[in-house]
């Protein structure tokens, strides 16, 4: 599939679709929980490439699908053109009481401040309506991050605290903000999901998708060494019968709008 690449956009839809589409397959189950009904409003939390938002839509839903992402959004609109699709994001969300429910799989952990994005999805609801999503929680992908950070600073670099790209809250912190904002908290769940990269190069793969910017202060002919490093002393504790598996860690959350 031809696509537009916008170079400043650091998300790669191409590859986002060909060796991650584990992202929107996990996010099934989210689907379920948000029990959607025929006829409902549905705003789709960065929807990356589309295809929760096309899922949702079969349903009968009226779906919107927002992502911070030009080339993500480009990428759904080509894949779904009768769905609407829109660059925003989820800290400036310009939308208000129209939406039944906010869903949101896999996107949370990038956003912040999080108390912005919630105050931002509370406005957007109408009064009742729920909040349903998931994202990375405490202690989320904690084996390869601390890896790569260690194999960092083990080359004389700083690693500065600031430059870790996820928030990766625990139930309690994650609630807290909710009901901070007004939502009534009506389920949470904190979860492990050992999540399958495939192939031997899958772990590069996911560096690649996901973890560019833990290198942003990495000189770049420094970066496939430190990656090369990473993977052998992860090996056994990661690698299992041809396949990396992802410590993933998941919160899951449902909120009502009082
Ligand atoms: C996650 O979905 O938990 C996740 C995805 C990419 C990077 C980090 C975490």
């Amino acid at each position: 599939m031809k696509t537009l690449q916008n170079k400043k956009d650091s998300w790669n839809a191409d590859l986002y679709d060909k060796k991650h589409s584990f992202v929107s397959e996990y996010g099934q189950d989210l689907v379920d929980l948000l029990a959607p009904k025929q006829g409902e409003k549905i705003l789709d939390l960065g929807c990356g490439t589309g295809d929760l938002a096309n899922e949702l839509s079969n349903f009968g839903i009226d779906i919107v699908g927002i992502d911070n992402s030009e080339n993500m959004i480009t990428q759904a609109r080509h894949k779904y053109p009768k769905i609407k699709f829109m660059v925003q994001n989820a800290v400036e969300l310009d939308f208000h009481s129209e939406f039944d429910a906010v869903f949101s799989n896999a996107t949370l952990h990038w956003v912040k401040p999080p108390i912005q994005a919630l105050q931002c999805i509370y406005h957007s609801l109408k009064a009742g309506g729920r909040f349903v999503a998931e994202f990375g929680g405490k202690g989320n992908v904690q084996i390869i991050t601390d890896e790569i950070i260690q194999q960092i600073e083990r080359e004389g670099i700083t690693f500065k605290k600031e430059k870790f790209p996820w928030f990766y809250p625990s139930i309690a912190e994650y609630a807290t903000l909710m009901e901070e904002v007004g939502f009534r908290v009506t389920f949470a769940q904190h979860y492990d999901r050992p999540t399958q990269l495939d192939g031997d190069k899958g772990l590069k793969n996911w560096i690649a998708m996901f973890g560019n910017h833990l290198f942003d202060d990495v000189p770049e002919h420094r970066i496939k060494d430190i990656i090369t490093n990473v993977e052998n002393n992860l090996k056994d504790t990661l690698y299992k019968d041809g396949n990396w598996v992802a410590d993933y860690k998941r919160l899951r959350v449902i909120g009502v709008k009082k």
